[in-house]
């Protein structure tokens, strides 16, 4: 039977020994930095636990797929770190800052089709799916983040829209990585359908846990500034969340547009955005919510017919994700 620590010394031999195109440097350089100050690979972890629930080994064909799916989500956060202005990445400065934003977008657009090239790779018998998979999912994630970007300058943002909107950025890709391993291992329509619901409450559940920790994490552990979306105005859960539940949301807006453009006002805007959240008690719910979609994705894996056993090793994936916040 497959064990975690399978898992890991997979995931250490595939991101150890990967190799990209060496020149020009100043095009290859920022995409290994990108991929070797690590991350949590948690998309290519969940397509090689969801190949081996079915499979109960690993082969190599699911590598070079899942290998994609990082490379693929490294990219999408090099261009979101431009777009969201943000200094610090994996607890590394992010490759606008170190480079330039021309490298950081040149460098990503060649990441995009490093992932695409490894997705190609999957066997014959899925390669067509896993590609119209990929293609789909790819551009969700723009779309999530066009929404996200739009969401910006407007105060009226609901919590079903903020849902559809993390859906697409965060959620449908770690989905797809559950349905890939699945489309690789040769499960069946149902099965695939079952590990993409899976991935997709998780997903929720993670950003929602991504949004928690921006205001609420520790930096060292998080790898990201604390108060981020704060400071820069980005709409998350929380402030959705704040909103909804103001008996005055003017006052909240207020609070959540002042300036910050002194490390003074930085301070201040923070404090009191999160003196309001304290109030009205929405960590609490951001937390209560998490749960909610934690249960959903064990759910969704309730007609797998695998065993008890091999079905452990998913629910643990699902409890380590959502266990960060707490
Ligand atoms: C960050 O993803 C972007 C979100 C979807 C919240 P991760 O938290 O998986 O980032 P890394 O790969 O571990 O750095
Ligand atoms: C990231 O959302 C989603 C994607 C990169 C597609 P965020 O902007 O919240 O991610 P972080 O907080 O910068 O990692
Ligand atoms: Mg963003
Ligand atoms: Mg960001
Ligand atoms: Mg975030």
């Amino acid at each position: 039977m497959i064990r975690t620590s399978d898992i890991d010394a997979a995931l250490e031999h595939m991101f150890g020994n990967i190799s990209f195109t060496s020149e020009p440097t100043g095009l290859y350089d920022p995409l290994r930095y990108m991929i070797d100050i690590g991350g949590k690979r948690i998309r290519p972890r969940l397509c090689l636990l969801s190949y081996a629930l079915f499979k109960d080994r690993l082969d190599e064909e699911v590598f070079e797929p899942a290998a994609g799916l990082e490379v693929f989500h490294s990219f999408t956060l090099i261009h979101d770190d431009i777009m969201d202005r943000s200094p610090l990445r994996r607890g590394k400065q992010t490759v606008w800052r170190k480079w330039n934003e021309d490298t950081a977008i040149l460098s990503g657009d060649v990441m995009l089709i490093d992932a695409y090239r490894r997705m190609s790779s999957a066997p014959e018998h899925c390669r067509s799916k896993v590609m119209t998979l990929f293609s789909t999912t790819a551009a969700q994630v723009c779309e999530g983040q066009q929404y996200d970007m739009e969401f910006e300058s407007r105060d009226d943002v609901g919590m079903d829209a903020y849902n559809m909107m993390i859906g697409l950025k965060t959620a449908v890709l770690i989905a797809c990585s559950a349905k890939m391993g699945a489309l690789l291992a040769g499960a069946s329509e149902a099965e695939c359908d079952a590990l993409y619901r899976f991935g997709y409450q998780i997903g929720m559940a993670f950003q929602v846990a991504d949004d928690y920790l921006d205001a609420y994490g520790d930096e060292k552990v998080f790898g990201k500034p604390i108060g981020g979306d704060i400071i820069n105005g980005k709409k998350s859960w929380l402030t959705v969340r704040a909103y909804e539940a103001s008996p005055e949301p003017e006052s909240f807006v207020r609070a959540f547009t002042a300036a910050a453009e002194t490390e003074e006002a930085r301070k201040a805007k923070f404090e009191s955005v999160k003196s309001i959240y304290d109030k009205l008690g929405v960590a609490a719910d951001a937390l209560a919510e998490i749960e909610k979609y934690h249960l959903s994705a064990k759910e969704a894996l309730r007609g797998i017919d695998v065993g008890a056993e091999r079905l452990s090793l998913l629910y643990d994936f699902a409890t380590s994700l959502v266990g960060r916040v707490r």
